[in-house]
């Protein structure tokens, strides 16, 4: 089971103008894309089965879903940035895994339902994140919904529920016996521009937008450099509340505790603003002969 942060910014869909995506951009964000595509080269290395993705865009307010059906296949259009962002999907999905992840967090006291409808929208943070990780999409998903504790609740509640519903999917995933890529699709500190510059891909207008979130994001960092996992769930709803991050939804903290906290060091593959959001690439690699230090 190898994790990946995976931010989802569809600025780095854009700038690489795959033939799903209708708009047309001269680049830009190469910092986040060459990571990407390292970290992609990587994952063509490994022998895995599905992709486990957990999204903060599909938001779900009375328990947990998951994508239960073969395919879906539509237009995905980013609610903010329609301009950059009109992706033609065609997705594969692994029923079998998403129902056994859904029947053990069932029985671990979870709410959870499987998504049944074929004209289900999949939501532009999955497609984002999916596509840079694996642009070929030759490997089946599991999508995971974010259950809003944070709204409801706090962000500590999101912490304790999101740690058991990762305890769930791995506990599912081990009895299933098949070998997955987790990816938690978010960025970190999330402040953002109000307004957009004429040209989107316009690298002279992009800068860290915040000082204090950026020394935030850089903390951050250091604790995954030094395999300081535990650390940073600790510190994940006061991190959420102060820089208004999209960690509120649970993915790092639901994969970590799938992971069991890793206390090895995370490979960093990069850190770059996208309209003053801070993003970040990393992926925690349980094997130590194929773990690196990339930056
Ligand atoms: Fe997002």
């Amino acid at each position: 089971m190898l994790g990946c942060l995976a931010p989802h910014p569809p600025h780095v869909v854009y700038a690489e103008n795959p033939e799903q995506n209708e708009a047309f951009s001269e680049g830009g964000w190469e910092t986040l894309r060459w990571g990407y595509n390292r970290l992609a080269r990587k994952l063509k290395t490994i022998d895995y089965d599905a992709m486990v993705i957990f999204t903060p865009h599909w938001q779900t307010y009375i328990g947990t879903h998951f994508l239960g059906l073969p395919e879906f296949k539509s237009k995905s259009v980013d609610p903010v940035f329609p301009n950059i962002f009109r992706f033609n999907y065609d997705i594969s999905v692994d029923v079998d895994l998403a129902e056994k992840m859904c029947e053990v967090a069932g029985d671990s006291g979870i709410i959870t339902k499987m998504m049944r409808n074929p004209d289900f929208r999949i939501d532009y943070g999955t497609i984002t994140s999916c596509h840079m990780l694996n642009p070929e999409w030759d490997k089946p998903l599991v999508t995971i919904s974010s259950n809003r504790n944070a709204h409801y609740y706090s962000p500590e509640v999101m912490n304790e529920q999101a740690g058991a519903l990762g305890k769930a999917c791995a506990k599912a995933i081990e009895e299933s016996g098949k070998k997955v890529v987790l990816i938690s699709s978010h960025s970190l500190s999330h402040r953002h521009f109000v307004t957009e510059s004429p040209l989107p891909e316009d690298m002279s207008r992009e800068h860290i937008y915040n000082h204090s979130q950026y020394v935030w994001d850089m903390k951050l960092v250091d604790l995954m450099r030094e395999g300081k996992m535990r650390e940073v769930i600790d510190i994940m709803p006061e991190f959420t509340e102060q820089t208004i991050a999209e960690t509120e939804a649970g993915g790092l903290t639901w994969m970590m505790a799938a992971m069991g906290y890793p206390d090895y060091p995370a490979e960093i593959y990069g850190y770059q603003s996208v309209i003053g959001t801070g993003n970040l690439i990393a992926a925690w690699d349980p094997m130590e002969t194929t773990r690196e230090i990339v930056l």
